[in-house]
């Protein structure tokens, strides 16, 4: 089975460390969610996943090997907002990432090649629900819509990996649930490795096999950034009950802002 490792893994800007010892173990098929309070480093983290940034010290592994610091095919990622093209239509738009892999140069595709990669788009914006809006622009969709764009344009590179920052931070609850939905099924359907940033604590236990959850060990109010965060709880999201949930809720929206809150005044 494939494996995920990081081991003491350290980022730091300057003198700002961000992310501090961190050690971690996922394999293939895990959905891990992801917590914590504001600037601990979480994003930074999915970057270092996605190939974007590399530790300052220590080792992320994939498979045994040391991670390609170049964000690769194997990894896909969906942001908050804006990954889409807005230039192109929903087709275009997935099929440009095939586009580039089989002709980097020019990104074009002639007979046979193209009509296989515009099947393989046409697939993958069948199975987010977008197949009745092949050749609109991104501006003509609703904010759930983009994003079921963005994971078809992600998807269909077939990654093994799929990072997720917050990308259903933006929509109203309604549409949230219709993309869990929809984010569990490809998950299961494509057997997929998911870390998967998120505010919403119930999204995190509703959508995720394991927990991760980003906090400061250590703070030192006379140097804010002296410190890093690192991964302060790692649960399976099997069977938890409910006072687990309330009491890691408390610590994440509550006591960690209260915390930094006291540090700085
Ligand atoms: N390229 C960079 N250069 C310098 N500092 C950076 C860089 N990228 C991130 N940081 C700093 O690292 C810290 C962590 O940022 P990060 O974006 O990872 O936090 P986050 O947990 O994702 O926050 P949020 O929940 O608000 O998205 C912040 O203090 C940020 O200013
Ligand atoms: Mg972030």
């Amino acid at each position: 089975m494939s494996r995920i490792e990081f081991n003491n893994v350290w980022k730091e800007y300057g003198r700002h460390v961000v992310l501090e010892n961190l050690s971690l173990s996922v394999d293939t098929g895990e959905f891990c969610t992801i917590v914590g309070a504001s600037g601990c480093g979480k994003t930074t983290f999915l970057r270092m996943l996605l190939g974007e940034e590399r530790p300052s010290r220590g080792e992320i592994q994939l498979d045994g090997k040391p991670l390609r610091d170049e964000p690769g095919p194997d990894r896909g990622v969906v942001f908050q907002r804006y990954s889409v093209f807005p230039h192109l239509t929903v087709l275009q738009n997935v099929m440009l990432g095939l586009e580039l892999e089989a002709a980097p140069l020019s990104g074009r595709l002639f007979g046979a090649a193209r009509r296989r990669a515009s099947e393989q788009a046409r697939e993958m914006l069948d199975s987010v629900g977008l197949n009745q809006a092949l050749d609109r622009y991104p501006t003509e969709l609703s904010g759930g819509m983009q994003q079921r764009l963005a994971l078809a344009q992600t998807l269909v590179m077939k990654p093994r990996i799929l990072l997720l920052d917050e990308p259903f931070g933006a929509l109203d609850p309604g549409i949230r649930t219709d993309m869990h939905k929809l984010v569990l099924q490809l998950w299961q359907q494509i057997g997929l490795t998911v870390f998967m940033i998120t505010h919403d604590l119930y999204e995190a236990f509703y959508l995720g096999s394991r927990l991760l959850v980003f906090d400061k060990l250590r703070i030192d109010p006379q140097a804010m950034e002296a410190y890093g965060a690192t991964i302060t709880y790692d649960l399976p999201l099997a069977n938890v009950d409910q006072g687990t949930i309330e009491g890691i809720r408390q610590h994440v929206e509550e006591e960690v802002p209260r915390a930094v809150e006291a540090a700085v005044n």
